[in-house]
């Protein structure tokens, strides 16, 4: 939540903090500041709402300089105003921050920093973080910042500029923080960098790759507990460790991530373009190191307990794994929420495995869950969208989904790449890997041939018809189980229409009694051992005056609207949500919502 960058290089830095806040909008989007540094003064400028919505003219005008920061918001502390967006400054003006997470002790040191005279002008926990480094500026620029940050409890990053110094300094404890690094600035933009060398490098500090992308794809990785200090003066980079103050040595690693793979690339919204990837994405997750496979899914089969855990769509995904394991390895595996995972872990030892499943790997609650297995010495195994995120780092071995940036807040290509990937690591399990990779391939070509506008336009009929409804349902059984509560959350997301999955056998436990003549529900079939259970189940909402919709393989009588989709077995989970996906977008579309912001949400959950 928030997205914070950073830039210093050879050209006017506004307008490339202005775009790369853009990139990173789908982190937070109900406000947004910048500012830039230039003879020892600062300009800033703020506002309300999304920063695609402002002008970069307007924007840009009056912010003259070549280094600078930029924020968008997703409000914690302190409702939605110009006040309170970022970035924020000390009494005097001499410091200001931008910053993502919680500062959790801040009324404590607001109350000190108040009693010491320092004067505030917003409700927000980060404004603590000027004042205290004003409080310690006799230390110097990078001492101040170690002694302020010393003094803060929670997760965060910041980045911090001071009036006085020729540096942007950033910090990492918890909250996302990449380091961009440009090499061979050819020239620099007309009228600006006069007299500077050639080689000089350029510097992006963001919470995401995507922001940078468009300039580089070198990055350098900051860990918890670490500051980075650029200098324009000497155009040096240095890394210090927050514990013991010593320099750290670090690498620059190419990303392998192609510019346009974080653009929109002619889709009018980021949701539908990452729909229609899966086209490709879902190959590419299993793509992987097949020794790897084999010699994890031995782990997972001798571990004593294995768990999943995972937040939101990936929780789903979770929940997904463990009938995936069961029916497919006979193993079973527990998924914990990641936000429960603290209350329910104590009984894990050494031989536990968690296999955690993240799009970002920086969702707080999962980092979270792995902190406090790890205190249990657990072996975690990762499956992660975003190489070098922290999931990734504090994971004993992740493997990359490599579904590419995405950038939607509801996460749809992502889901269906970790739903390949444990299904093939079920199959390794049950000591039959070449079947599942067969059964994948095949599923990714059947995905491939499903994706298509004629498809797409059926499923808009079925949005076109039931759009104006309040209230829908859906049922799934066995491995659509998961699936029906992960359509559920597609639905809610994008559209805001209140949808529900249930399991089909639950149906007659309650949920029945909201079925009205009309009420749209989705039944999700495949032709497995459960299918004709759930048809029963879908008869039982038509005669309560259900409108059925039934995602399946063959049509049936029942089935008032049918969306085909193909045969695959025990991959049915990946063909059956996507057309959920493009339902979910198409509902969102035609009652005027933007798929890709829904309201009070963010992509990149980095707060509890
Ligand atoms: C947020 C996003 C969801 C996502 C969840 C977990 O709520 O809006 O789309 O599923 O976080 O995110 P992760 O990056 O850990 O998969």
């Amino acid at each position: 939540m928030c997205g914070i960058v950073g830039y210093l290089g050879d050209t006017e830095a506004a307008p490339v903090i202005f775009e790369s806040l853009k990139r990173l909008e789908y982190r937070g989007y109900d406000s947004y500041g910048f500012a830039t540094l230039k003879n020892k003064e600062f300009f800033i400028k703020k506002g309300e709402g999304k920063i695609s919505d402002a002008s970069i003219q307007n924007l840009s005008r009056g912010l003259p300089g070549f280094m600078g920061v930029g924020h968008s918001r997703w409000a914690t502390h302190g409702k939605v105003s110009a006040e309170n967006s970022h970035p924020h400054t000390d009494c005097n003006g001499d410091f200001l921050v931008v910053h993502n997470g919680i500062i959790e002790n801040y009324q404590e040191l607001r109350k000190e920093l108040k009693v010491k005279g320092h004067r505030f002008r917003s409700d927000t926990d980060t404004e603590i973080i000027p004042h205290l480094i004003e409080e310690y500026s006799e230390l110097g620029f990078e001492d101040a910042v170690k002694k302020a940050v010393s003094r803060l409890k929670g997760r965060y990053a910041i980045v911090t500029l001071s009036r006085e110094s020729d540096k942007i300094i950033g910090v990492r404890r918890g909250s996302p923080l990449i380091v961009g690094v440009k090499n061979n600035v050819k020239d620099s933009s007309k009228g600006s960098g006069k007299g500077l060398s050639k080689k000089r490098k350029e510097y992006f500090l963001a919470s995401d790759i995507p922001a940078f992308l468009k300039h580089t794809s070198n990055v350098m990785y900051l860990d918890d507990e670490e500051m980075v200090v650029i200098d324009r003066t000497g155009r040096g980079i240095k890394f210090y460790s927050m514990e013991n103050g010593k320099e750290i040595e670090k690498r620059i690693v190419n990303i392998g991530w192609d510019p346009g793979q974080a653009e929109k690339n002619g889709f009018e919204h980021f949701m539908l373009k990452e729909i229609m990837e899966q086209k490709d994405t879902i190959r590419m997750a299993i793509n992987q190191n097949m020794e790897d496979i084999e010699r994890i899914s031995k782990d997972i089969k001798n571990a004593f307990g294995t768990f999943f855990t995972g937040c939101g769509t990936a929780g789903n995904v979770c929940l997904a794994g463990e009938y995936i394991f069961s029916k497919v390895a006979g193993k079973h595996i527990n998924f914990i929420v990641s936000s429960e995972f603290p209350n329910y872990h104590h009984f894990m030892t050494d031989k536990t495995l968690l296999i955690a499943i993240s799009q970002s790997g920086e969702t707080a609650d999962l980092l979270e869950a792995i902190e406090a297995a790890k205190k249990k010495h657990v072996r975690i195994i990762s499956l992660v969208n975003v190489m070098g995120s922290s999931l990734d780092r504090k994971s004993d071995h992740s493997f990359l989904i490599n579904a590419g940036p995405e950038k939607a807040v509801a996460s749809t290509k992502a889901a269906t790449s970790q739903l390949a990937l444990v299904t093939l690591l079920a199959y390794a399990c049950a000591g039959k890997l070449d079947e599942g990779r067969r059964l994948l391939i095949e599923t990714a070509s059947k995905v491939n041939d499903m994706i298509n506008p004629r498809y797409e336009k059926h499923i808009r009929g079925l949005a076109e018809k039931i759009h104006s409804k309040e209230n829908m349902y859906i049922i799934g059984r066995s491995l659509n189980y998961p699936m029906a509560l992960e359509s559920a959350i597609k639905i809610q997301e994008v559209s805001y229409i209140h949808a529900q999955g249930f399991a089909g056998g639950e149906l007659k436990h309650g949920p029945l009694a909201l079925i009205d003549k009309g009420t749209p529900c989705i039944a999700l079939v495949a032709n497995d051992e459960v299918k004709n259970d759930i048809i029963s189940n879908a008869v039982e909402i038509k005669s309560r005056g259900g409108y059925i919709i039934g995602v399946a393989p063959e049509n049936n009588e029942v089935f008032d609207y049918w969306i085909k989709v193909p045969d695959v077995g025990n991959a049915s989970p990946i063909v059956n949500i996507i057309p959920i996906q493009i339902l979910a977008y198409h509902l969102a579309i035609l009652r005027g919502h933007d798929p890709d912001y829904p309201k009070n949400l963010a992509k990149s959950v980095t707060v509890k």
